[in-house]
C-alpha cells in the first residue's frame, strides 16, 4: 500500500510500521523510542530478538541523543560518509531501548542519502530503527514492488524510486579510538582505512561480524549455485538436467561462448543476465535481478562470482550468503 510523506510522518509518529526508501535498501522503519512499533518489525520480519537495529538519523547533532561516547574518530568517520551508505556502532547511552539493540551495550547509527528519507527524518523529528524490509534471510528490497512482494501488500510503503547503492551499509563499529568493520558495504575499507588514518583492528577485516550476520542471509526462494567463472558456469548448465537461470558477472567475453558454442537443448531455454563487471553497477542491480530471476520458477540460479578483489567484497559477502546451504 503506498502512502505519502505526510502520512508516513503521521504513522510513525502514531508508533506504526512504514517502509521507506533508502539510498541502500528500503527499511521497514519505526519510531526508535517506541518499544510496542519496535516489536511489530520484529514480528513483521521475523527476525530474532537478538539482532540488533540500526537507528536512522537526520542530523550529526543527533548523536549525543543515542550514543554515549561519540570520539574524534568516530566524528571523523561520521563527516566523511555521512549522509550516506554508513554505519557506526557506538557505545550506547543507557536509555537506549534494548529491543533496538537487542541487548548489546551499543547503538548502530546511520543517516541515508536518499532525499525522501532525510525529509521523513527531519519532519517527522524522530529517530527511526529500520532493518532492510524483507523477512529474515530473505532478499532485501530495493524498489516498493519487492517489499509489497516480500512483505504483503498491506504493509505502508512510501515509495522512494529504486534504490541506487543497492546492498546494505558498510557497518563500523569505534571503541576508543580504534575501528572494527562488522559488515563490508560499498563504502570500502581502503577508504575508511584512508579517513581513519589507520588501518581496522587486527583479526576482524576477513571476518566482519555483526550479531544479525548468519551464513543464510538475502536468500531468494530458489537456490544458488556460485561459479569462478563464466566457462565453468556454462559447462556446468550445459550438462545440468533442471531448469535454471543465469546470472553473469562480466566484460562481455562470454557472449561470444554463448553464441559460438550451442547449448544443448533445455526444457526451458535458460534466462541469462549479464551485468558489467563494475561493482557499483552490480551492487545497484544485484538484488533486483535476483528478485526478478526468483519470480522465474526455475530449479536453480546459476550465478558468476566476481573477481576475489577488495571492490567487490561486498558482493562477494552478498553472495555467497544468498547460496548458502544450511
Ligand atoms: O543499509 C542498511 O544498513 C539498511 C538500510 C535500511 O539502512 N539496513 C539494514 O538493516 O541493513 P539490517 O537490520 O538488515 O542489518 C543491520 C545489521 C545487522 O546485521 C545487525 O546485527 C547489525 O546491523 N547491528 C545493528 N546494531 C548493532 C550493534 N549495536 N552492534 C553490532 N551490530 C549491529
Ligand atoms: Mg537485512
Amino acid at each position: 500500500m503506498r502512502i505519502s510523506l505526510d502520512e508516513a510522518v503521521a504513522k510513525l509518529q502514531n508508533g506504526e510500521v512504514v517502509a521507506i526508501p533508502t539510498e541502500t535498501v528500503y527499511g521497514l522503519a519505526a519510531d526508535a523510542t517506541n518499544e510496542s512499533a519496535l516489536r511489530q518489525i520484529y514480528a513483521i520480519k521475523q527476525r530474532p530478538a537478538d539482532n540488533p537495529l540500526i537507528v536512522h538519523i537526520g542530523h550529526i547533532n543527533q548523536v549525543n541523543e543515542w550514543a554515549a561516547e561519540f570520539p574524534p574518530l568516530a566524528q571523523k568517520l561520521a563527516s566523511a560518509f555521512w549522509p550516506g551508505p554508513f554505519t557506526l556502532v557506538l557505545p550506547a547511552k543507557d536509555d537506549v531501548s534494548s529491543i533496538v539493540r537487542a541487548g548489546e551495550p551499543t547503538v548502530a547509527l546511520r543517516i541515508p542519502s536518499h532525499p525522501l528519507a532525510l525529509q521523513l527524518l527531519k519532519q517527522s523529528g524522530l529517530g527511526l530503527a529500520a532493518p532492510s524490509a524483507n523477512k529474515y534471510t530473505q532478499l532485501s528490497p530495493t524498489t516498493a514492488v519487492h517489499v509489497g512482494t516480500g512483505l504483503g501488500e498491506c504493509i505502508p510503503v512510501l515509495d522512494g524510486g529504486a534504490c541506487q547503492v543497492g546492498i546494505e551499509s558498510t557497518i563500523v563499529s569505534v571503541i576508543n579510538n580504534d575501528w572494527q568493520l562488522l559488515r563490508h558495504g560499498m563504502i570500502a575499507e581502503a577508504e575508511i582505512t584512508a579517513i581513519a588514518g589507520k588501518p581496522a583492528l587486527a583479526g576482524l577485516e576477513n571476518q566482519p561480524k555483526a550479531p544479525g550476520q548468519h551464513l543464510l542471509h538475502y536468500s531468494p526462494k530458489t537456490p544458488i549455485k556460485l561459479f569462478d567463472s563464466a566457462e565453468a558456469l556454462m559447462r556446468y548448465q550445459q550438462i545440468s538436467k533442471q531448469t535454471c537461470a543465469v546470472l553473469l558477472i562480466d566484460d562481455g567475453s562470454t557472449n561470444k561462448l554463448l553464441t559460438t558454442k550451442p547449448m544443448k537443448p533445455q526444457p526451458v531455454k535458460p534466462q541469462i543476465v549479464q551485468l558489467p563487471k563494475n561493482p557499483a553497477i552490480v551492487a545497484e542491480q544485484l538484488y533486483g535481478v535476483l528478485h526478478h530471476l526468483d519470480t522465474l520458477n526455475v530449479a536453480q540460479l546459476l550465478v558468476q562470482l566476481p573477481p576475489d578483489r577488495p571492490e567487490w567484497l561486498a558482493i562477494l559477502d552478498r553472495l555467497t550468503r544468498a547460496a548458502h546451504h544450511p
